[in-house]
């Protein structure tokens, strides 16, 4: 469970202080694919970044499975997020000397991991990309470089998956396949699954959609006293009818794997 109590960030801005976000309560039970629209500036990054440990809150608190993180110094921080937190960013962040396998293997061999030559191999196979393992990143395309990056971002087996618009420079197809196996990973594993996406689409297959504007939850779907009245979408492709896309995608999801387990 992460738990956010009156969270508050603020930066200067020159004589001024500006309100990044603005005191935000939220609580996101494990297995909970949740997803975070909003238009540019609205915070989102700002507030998958606190909920990392990656940046620290002027005020407030998160909590993650009844640990204050708000409190925590570097070490223990990285700790947790090396022990629960998996993180996908829009550009990838792969090392470029490495191949997909050794950007894989190398975190996992620095944090100690038994057996992690075995466990890259089996990420990558569950990506789809063992016949590109012995590839760089610059010989990969863009949707092949995010599959790498999500294999990484699972070599921790992490409770919990924070993305920040991971299909933000992939065309849809490609987008499509990331989000899919993200999809896959959070239902097969039960990781809780936090997606910042501008894609609506997208979006209204998660089990619940938060909208953030100016640093503020203007929209939250699992929440009946706010609703979504007051939210208008920053795009025109705007759909929320998405009940009966998200069974088709679960049992794609689904077929996938049966599929890849019977090759084996
Ligand atoms: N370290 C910082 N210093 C100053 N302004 C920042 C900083 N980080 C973010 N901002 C500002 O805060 C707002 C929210 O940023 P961000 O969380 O990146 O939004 P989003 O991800 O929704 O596009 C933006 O106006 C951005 O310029
Ligand atoms: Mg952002």
């Amino acid at each position: 469970m992460i738990e956010l109590y009156r969270l508050r960030k603020e930066v200067p801005s020159g004589a001024e202080t500006l309100t990044i976000l603005h005191s935000l309560d939220l609580s996101i039970p494990d297995g909970q694919f949740v997803s975070i629209v909003g238009p540019s500036g609205s915070g989102k990054s700002t507030l998958l970044g606190l909920i990392a440990g990656l940046d620290a809150p002027t005020a407030g608190e998160i909590t993650i499975d009844g640990e204050a993180i708000t409190t925590m110094d570097e070490d223990s921080l990285a700790a947790l997020r090396g022990r629960k937190i998996g993180i996908v960013f829009q550009s990838f962040h792969l090392i470029s000397s490495l191949t997909a396998y050794e950007n894989v293997l190398v975190p996992m061999e620095i944090a100690g991991l038994g057996d992690a030559p075995e466990r890259a191999r089996r990420l990558l196979e569950d990506v789809d990309l063992t016949a590109r393992a012995h590839h760089y990143p610059s010989q990969l395309s863009g949707g092949e470089q995010q599959r790498v990056s999500i294999a990484r971002a699972f070599s921790n087996d992490p409770s919990i998956l924070l993305a920040d618009e991971p299909t933000g420079n992939l065309d849809s197809k490609n987008g499509r396949h990331v989000f899919d196996l993200m999809l896959k990973l959070n239902r097969q594993r039960g990781t809780t699954l936090i997606l910042i996406t501008h894609d609506h689409e997208l979006a209204a297959l998660a089990d619940r959609r938060i909208a953030l504007r100016d640093g503020r939850v203007v929209g939250d779907s699992s929440s009946s006293s706010e609703g979504e009245t007051n939210e208008t979408p920053d795009t025109d492709h705007a759909n929320d009818d998405g009940g009966v896309a998200g069974d088709e995608l679960l049992e794609a999801a689904t077929a996938a794997t049966a599929e890849r387990q019977g090759r084996r």
